[in-house]
Order: C-alpha cells, then sequence, then structure tokens
C-alpha cells in the first residue's frame, strides 16, 4: 500500500489512465468505522485484485460550518492507515489542506436546489464544500468508480446530482447502511453518545421500521407514516429532539404526501448536543 501525502506525488502514480484497470475511489475523512470497511470491501470487489482502489483521507474545513465541529472531528491516522492496509486499499491519499485549496482558492461548486433541505438547511454552505472537495479528489484521482454510503442519503444524491449536471464520467455507486447489532447506524459521533444515550438512539431505527412496516401494509399518507416515526422517537425519556423528519421522492428529494414513487424517509435527532442521521428507502 503506498501512502500518498501531496497532490504532486499522486499525479505520476495515476497517470497512465489508458490502462483498462478499473480505478475505484473511496472517499473519507479519517477515522475510519465499519462503515467506510463496507464502502472499501466494496471498492476492492469492483476494481478487482487487478485494478486499483484510493481511499483518501482529509479532513475538508470547506463543509464544517463551525470552526468548533472542525477542531473536534476526530483524527486517527495511524489507525486509518493500518485498517486500510489490512482492508485491500492500493493508495491512501492523505493531503493537507493548504496543498488542496490554495490560500486565495476563489472557485467552489454551488448546489442551488437538492441541499436546501435536510441537512444543508441547518448547515449553510456545507454541501458546496462536499460538492467542491469531491470533484476535486475525482480531478485528482481520475476514477472510474466513486463510492458513497447511503447512511448520508442527501451526500450521495447530491454527488450524483453533480456528475449529472456536470458530465463527470465517473459511476456513483452507494453502499447500505452498516448498523451496530441494536441497529443504530454507525457514525464516529456515536463515541459522543453515553451509554444511555447509545442504548436509547436504536429507538431511531426501530422507529423507521415501524413506519416501513406500516407502507408494506399499505399505508401511503407520509403524514401518517411521519407520525408513526415521530411517536416512538419522541416517547424517549431523555433530552431528544428532532431535528428533520421528511418524506421525500429518492432522487430529486421532493417531499412526497402520497407514495406512488420511490421514497425515502430521512430524519436526524438530536441526543443533546449529538445530531444523528438515519434513513429508510421505500420502494
Ligand atoms: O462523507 C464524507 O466523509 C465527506 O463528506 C466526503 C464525501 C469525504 C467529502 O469530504
Amino acid at each position: 500500500m503506498k501512502v500518498v501525502i501531496t497532490t504532486s506525488e499522486l499525479r505520476p502514480l495515476l497517470a497512465k489512465k489508458s490502462s483498462p484497470k478499473t480505478r475505484v475511489l473511496v472517499p473519507t475523512m479519517g477515522s475510519l468505522h465499519e462503515g467506510h470497511l463496507a464502502l472499501i470491501h466494496r471498492a476492492r470487489k469492483i476494481a478487482r485484485a487487478e485494478g486499483v482502489v484510493i481511499l483518501s483521507l482529509f479532513v475538508n474545513p470547506t463543509q464544517f460550518d463551525q470552526a468548533d465541529d472542525l477542531r473536534h472531528y476526530p483524527r486517527a491516522l495511524e489507525q486509518d492507515l493500518a485498517l486500510c492496509k489490512k482492508h485491500g486499499v492500493d493508495i491512501v491519499f492523505a493531503p493537507e489542506s493548504g496543498d488542496i485549496y490554495h490560500s486565495d482558492h476563489s472557485v467552489t461548486v454551488t448546489e442551488s436546489s437538492l441541499s436546501q433541505r435536510l441537512c444543508g438547511a441547518s448547515r449553510p454552505g456545507h454541501f458546496d464544500g462536499v460538492c467542491t472537495v469531491v470533484l476535486k479528489l475525482f480531478n485528482l484521482t481520475q476514477p472510474d468508480v466513486a463510492i458513497f454510503g447511503k447512511k448520508d442519503y442527501q451526500q450521495l444524491v447530491i454527488i450524483r446530482r453533480m456528475v449529472r449536471d456536470l458530465n463527470i464520467p465517473i459511476c456513483i455507486e452507494g453502499v447500505e447502511t452498516v448498523r451496530e447489532k441494536n441497529g443504530l447506524a454507525l457514525s464516529s459521533r456515536n463515541q459522543r453518545l453515553s451509554e444511555q444515550q447509545h442504548s436509547d438512539a436504536q429507538r431511531i431505527r426501530s422507529a423507521l421500521l415501524a413506519a416501513q412496516t406500516a407502507h408494506q401494509q399499505g399505508e401511503k399518507s407520509a403524514q401518517s407514516l411521519l407520525n408513526t416515526i415521530r411517536k416512538i422517537i419522541e416517547s424517549s425519556e431523555l433530552d431528544v429532539e428532532i431535528d428533520y423528519l421528511e418524506l421525500l421522492d429518492q432522487d430529486n428529494l421532493k417531499p412526497i404526501e402520497t407514495l406512488s414513487s420511490p421514497s425515502i424517509i430521512a430524519t436526524a435527532v438530536f441526543y443533546g448536543p449529538v445530531r444523528l442521521i438515519d434513513n429508510i428507502e421505500l420502494d
């Protein structure tokens, strides 16, 4: 496994793009957990033994709207490198911020529709930061395929839209959310939950599953499905607050009142200061 720190080291390594070997990128911000390992395994499978799996480790400053959040973002480089080696990554790209963003940079990507709701509503500029860095990573590594988790569903839909709208010749692959035994979606934020919050937070998954069951039994009203979820989450005895809970079209993230097309229920829930997100697809 090669570890590359600078963009200039990366260029000669990836220069021969005429090669038929599949190149797959897994963009991450590090602090890798089982969820990331699932992305790496999918990448390895797509690239096959002869292809190249590149994992980027970069805590992207432009997608943080609060300096504190950026400062406290967990970093675990040594551990991440060991995991990458163990799980078959070929190249780790771990650049410094100054190598990615020129001090006077003035060109960025803006997404003006899908990013206005859900997580984007309370994090202005977040998805523009994500799109900008992902486009940079695409340009630097020139993959055939890039892998993203479905846990950040809005991010996945926005990246797909960017690829479509900017004619980027890269296939975007979404990977199912990896969960703890109790159903809680894996996230580096889970480390910040108390034991009691951690155990209680499984109700988010239970609530989404209850809505899925109701849907399978014929319920088509968004209001009724969302009420089912709200009741379960809000019956917690802890300090729990729903930030958003919406039923949306899977492709354009527009709210749906009566289910007819493939949809998704997406939610963000605060456990004290820790914000957890999850979703469930209704096909
Ligand atoms: O999902 C993430 O970890 C980040 O948003 C990404 C895609 C690596 C961009 O910084």
